[in-house]
Parts: C-alpha cells; structure tokens; sequence
C-alpha cells in the first residue's frame, strides 16, 4: 500500500507493528447470542480471519500469528473438536490459491502432529507451496500452548547439553528463542484479544515480554477491518519505554 494511503487512514507506515498477534475469542457467544450453534460461530469467525489476512497485507504488516486452538482446546466437546478440525481443513484449502497470489507465507506453530492427518496434509501442502512467499508471514496457533512450548524447547535444549553440543552457560535468552516454534519471527508488538477477556489463555508466554496489548470487546465474528485500524491508530499513540526513560 501507498504511504499516502496510510495518510487517509490515519495510520503511520513507518511505525506499524512488525508482529501482531491476535486471540481470536468469542465464536461461541457470538453465536449463542444469536441462538445459533458455537461451530455457526466459528464459520463467521473464519470469514473475519479472511478480512483481518487481507488487511495486514495491504497495509504492510509483515508477520501476523493468528491463535485458532490452544492446547487446552482439546477438552471442549468431541463434535465442537470436529466442527473446528474439518473447518479448519476447508479454510487452508480454500485460501491456498490467494495465499500464493498475495505472496503469503503459511506456517504453522504448535503440535501439528496431534491434529487430524487429513489437516496435517493439507497444512503440509500449503506450507511447501507457499514457501517461497516473501510479502507476508501468516502464523495459525494449532494446539499451540506457550507451556508446551517452552517445555518442549527446554527438553532439546538439555539434550544438547547432556551430549556436550553446548555448554549450559551458552544458554541465552537468544538460544532459547531459537528453540520455540517461533523462531524465524521477530516478537509480538502488539496483542489483540478480541471478545472483552483480560487474559493471554497459554498463548506466546515467552514472546509477548514487551507486546502492546490491546483488549477489544467485540466478538471475533463481528471484528472488522476498521476496528483493526483503530486499533493500530491506538498503537501507533502509545509509548513504548522497554524499560528505559
Ligand atoms: C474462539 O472462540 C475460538 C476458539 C477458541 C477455537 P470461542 O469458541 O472460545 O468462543 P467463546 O469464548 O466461547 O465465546
Ligand atoms: C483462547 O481462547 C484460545 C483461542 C482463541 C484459540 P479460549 O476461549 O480457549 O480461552 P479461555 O478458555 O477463555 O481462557
Ligand atoms: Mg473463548
């Protein structure tokens, strides 16, 4: 997008975030409001990931990592599980096609390995075909917990000490960054938990140490692209210190 265009909407292209990270929540009391099913809520949630997708491509944002279902997830009722995996599914396949046309890359970061192997097919597919993609990185949160995470980072790097590959004062804030799926993206600038809940619910634990968070009431299903800009608006305003003066 042009600067000038930024202009129009108020927005600085010099100091968007590099990172945003978004807790989509509210699917379900999107929908019960409305008397419909949760997985009713979770196919209008999809639509919003298409609208938010296409915004930070246009307006620059380079990385965006989308929270679609935690760790914990997998507690909630075996059919809403199935409803959300076969969704899931339809929307990487559906997307494939823009991805590549708008020059995004697909990644994933969680336990793959525990989703359903039809899923994990197609994930694999658009991952390898949209590679090579360089405009935008575009994150899904897939059985991901920050926990997990970091367990799992600390596991590998014991191993790497226990064989004498490093030694453990070589252990850095750096190396552990290294070892977690997001290794390969800058940090989080900015938070957004949609749906009014003032809590981080397992997501990016280790990343966020200096992320804006923004709290917006409104449900996933209804968040929009011009909510998105103020929000961006609100960010651009603020002052980040990272501890200094
Ligand atoms: C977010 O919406 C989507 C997922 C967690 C998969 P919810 O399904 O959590 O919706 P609420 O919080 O029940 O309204
Ligand atoms: C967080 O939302 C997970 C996702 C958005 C995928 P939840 O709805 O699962 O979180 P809690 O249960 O309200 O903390
Ligand atoms: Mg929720």
């Amino acid at each position: 997008m042009k600067s000038n265009n930024h202009q129009d909407l108020g927005l600085n292209p010099d100091t968007l975030p590099a990172h945003v990270a978004i807790i989509m929540d509210g699917n379900g009391r999107w929908a019960k409001q409305r008397m419909m099913n949760r997985v009713k809520g979770h196919e209008k949630g999809s639509e919003t990931v298409r609208t938010i997708v296409t915004a930070c491509r246009e307006l620059g944002i380079s990385n965006l990592t989308l929270y679609a279902f935690s760790t914990e997830n997998w507690e909630r009722p075996k059919a809403e599980v199935k409803a959300l995996m076969s969704l899931l599914k339809k929307f990487i396949i559906s997307e494939r096609a823009e991805l590549l046309e708008k020059g995004i890359r697909f990644n994933v970061i969680g336990q793959k390995h525990r989703l359903p192997e039809d899923v994990q097919a197609e994930i694999n597919t658009t991952m390898r075909v949209t590679a090579s993609n360089t405009a935008m990185t575009l994150n899904l949160a897939l059985s991901y917990g920050a926990r997990e995470e970091i367990t799992t980072a600390v596991k590998s790097i014991a191993q790497k000490v226990k064989s004498g590959m490093i030694s453990p004062d070589k252990v850095t804030t750096q190396s552990i960054s290294d070892h977690l799926y997001t290794s390969n993206l800058p940090d989080p600038d900015l938070l957004i938990r949609t749906s009014g809940e003032y809590r981080i619910s397992n997501f990016l634990l280790w990343q966020i140490a200096y992320a804006e968070i923004y709290i917006s009431q409104t449900f996933w299903p209804d968040f929009t692209r011009q909510e998105f800009i103020e929000i961006l608006k609100n960010y651009q305003q603020r002052d980040r210190r990272f501890g200094k003066v």
